[in-house]
């Protein structure tokens, strides 16, 4: 489990790039994904967090992409095999959150969740089943969301649970079908987080510090309480830990 290549897609800022920093060591080999910002803003934030990760001595290769684009979840896998031949592990982590409410949302917008969270995790999974039958220590999380969970008329995020309640299903058959093989499937909820500056925010700081309240421990997360169960699912401790949908979510389904 030293040795591992893994992949993980949205690493620029908050959670992906969270996990990038707790994962790194020597022996890793990282292929970090990014956006970069739909304008591109974000490409210097991205190659900062990619210095910090190859300063703690794992092996870094980039990539920028929209992955509400058709085949780019694909080549992602295609290219860390490439780069360090073969891939371990997957952390599906890209994503982004939409408040507006049926009736008012567009249609496109449920088509671009699908397409950014649901379609990618598609592709990725498809594209990497082959390496991840042959790793020795194959695993995939996916980042969910409490949203869809989580059920309350000044906390809807329609389309974004929606994308999100697909992708859950489609890691629970996958947790199935690699499951023989040794490989684990799980997804992580996260409740209310702290955004990096310069992120797609689809609530304001002051209303996310409000939603502290909802929650049992009256914080929310920061990104590394979430990066802290992904190391554990990703570790060999975890093997008999698949099909789950975890919440880090300070008790917010609880209260
Ligand atoms: N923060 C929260 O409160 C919260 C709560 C529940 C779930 N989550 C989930 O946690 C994950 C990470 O969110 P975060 O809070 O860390 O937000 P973030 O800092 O905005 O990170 C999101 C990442 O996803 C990437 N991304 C977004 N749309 C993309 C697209 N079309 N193609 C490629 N990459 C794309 C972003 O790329 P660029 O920025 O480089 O363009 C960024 O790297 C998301 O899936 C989110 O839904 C977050």
């Amino acid at each position: 489990m030293d040795s591992r290549i893994l992949l993980v897609t949205g690493a620029s800022s908050g959670i992906g790039a969270a996990i990038c920093r707790r994962l790194a060591k020597p022996g890793v080999s990282i292929l970090m994904h990014a956006r970069g910002g739909q304008d591109g803003s974000k490409q210097a934030l991205f190659a900062e967090v990619a210095e910090d990760v190859r300063n703690k001595g794992a092996i870094v290769e980039t990539h920028l992409s929209d992955l509400s684009e058709k085949g780019a979840a694909s080549l992602l896998v295609k290219k860390a095999c490439e780069c360090f031949g073969g891939l371990d592990q997957i952390v599906s982590n890209a994503g982004f959150a939409e408040r507006s409410l049926l009736g008012v949302v567009d249609r496109n917008i449920l088509d671009q969740s699908y397409q950014t969270m649901t379609g990618a995790f598609f592709d990725l999974a498809t594209a990497a089943m082959g390496p991840l039958r042959q790793s020795h220590c194959g695993r995939v999380v996916a980042i969910s969301s409490f949203v869809t969970h989580f059920f309350q008329a000044d906390a809807l995020f329609p389309t974004t649970a929606a994308a999100k309640s697909a992708m859950e299903a489609l890691a629970k058959c996958l947790a199935v079908q690699l499951g023989p093989d040794g490989v684990t499937v799980n997804c992580v909820a996260p409740g209310y987080t702290r955004k990096d500056e310069g992120s797609h925010r689809a609530i304001s700081q002051s209303t996310l510090n409000l939603a502290a309240e909802k929650a049992a421990t009256k914080r929310i997360a920061e990104p590394d309480d979430i990066a802290a169960l992904v190391e554990f699912l990703l570790s060999p401790d975890a093997r008999q830990i698949t099909g789950q949908t975890i919440r880090v979510d300070g008790g917010l389904h609880i209260t």
